[in-house]
């Protein structure tokens, strides 16, 4: 391997920046030549590549976003376009890949390795933290901050108003950055799709709530077909419990902005730097993922075929706190 191209794909999340000045550096380091491709898989189709120096990724650890753009690409999902993206990479010499993003991402990887039989190593770039085989994705850390920042700012009006709020958070399927959340505020409740809650479990939920604080109560609803969402949760409740004044607020992409935290920051700097020295080892097809504070390589089926459980003791210390 000569040279490592470097892209970042599907929802953009806090820290990307971070893994790529990361990959880019530890890259350097070691000898490759970088090559910035932009907008994900889309950028090997058209052809927006740039060559990196460490130059290049100066100044971006604290930044939000990706300055490699970033995109759902369509095309890469057919054979033909990843045939023009095969004849890219050949093209521009890039022999082999990293890719930072989530679930979709790393399925494009999958696929496209084994297809071409070129080396690809992932990093897991998502605030839903919905990959197998690390205890945190790159974005989840500063994600949860920011709904702690926004609840905390909810919870203020509730109080005063004595009103029952829904809150809805992101998290695609799963339901981390909703139990997390829930116990970082001191909700009275997580509405998560890996567990199935009616409506008279949540107004036990909620009168505890109501009884505790006397005049206000916050219940945080992760997004999914399956918990259906906070409005439609809000309705429900309001139907069957007319004395609540019920309020939905929809955090949405305020969650996947802003800075880093020191977490994701060194996270994402650990991660880009095993990318690396995973090419370096000659694996491919593997997701870098850190347990127990130990880097792990995951194989890409792994990573995303296996659906992440939900630690019970959290639900647990949730459901004690809330009483
Ligand atoms: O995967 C990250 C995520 O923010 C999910 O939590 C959410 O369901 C989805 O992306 C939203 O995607 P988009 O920004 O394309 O609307």
């Amino acid at each position: 391997i000569k040279c490592v191209g470097i892209l970042t794909s599907g929802g953009d999340a806090p820290g990307m920046n971070a893994a790529i000045r990361a990959v880019t550096r530890a890259a350097i380091y070691n000898g490759f030549e970088v090559k910035g491709i932009y907008r994900g898989y889309k950028g090997l189709i058209t052809g927006e590549i740039t060559p990196f120096k460490t130059q290049n990724v100066s100044n971006i650890i604290q930044l939000g976003g990706t300055i490699l753009k970033t995109a759902r690409c369509q095309e890469f999902k057919t054979p033909e376009g990843r045939k023009v993206a095969y004849d890219t990479l050949v093209k521009e010499g890039i022999d082999a890949l990293v890719v930072i993003g989530g679930d979709g991402t790393l399925t494009g990887a999958r696929i496209f390795a084994t297809e071409y039989n070129y080396p690809i190593v992932g990093l897991p770039g998502t605030i839903d933290n919905d990959l197998y085989g690390t205890d945190t994705t790159i974005g989840y850390d500063t994600a949860l901050n920011t709904i702690m920042d926004a609840v905390d700012k909810i919870r203020d009006t509730a109080t005063s108003h004595e009103r029952l709020f829904f809150i809805e958070v992101m998290g695609r399927d799963a339901g981390f950055l909703a139990l997390n959340g829930a116990i970082a505020t001191g909700a009275e409740a997580a509405i998560i799709p890996e567990i199935s809650t009616e409506v008279d479990q949540l107004e036990e939920l909620i009168k505890n709530g109501f009884r505790k604080s006397k005049n206000s109560s916050i219940v945080l609803v992760a997004e999914s077909p399956i918990t259906g969402g906070a409005m439609h949760l809000a309705e429900r409740v309001q139907k069957e419990y007319p004395q609540y004044d019920v309020r939905v607020t929809i955090l949405g992409h305020i969650q996947r902005g802003g800075s880093p935290t020191a977490h994701d920051r060194i996270l994402a700097s650990r991660m880009g730097s095993a990318a690396i020295d995973a090419l370096l080892e000659d694996q491919r097809n593997v997701m870098i993922g850190i347990r127990n504070n130990e880097i792990e390589y995951i194989p890409f089926n792994k990573a995303i075929k296996n659906d992440k459980p939900i630690d019970r003791e959290l639900l647990n210390t949730l459901r004690k706190l809330s009483i």
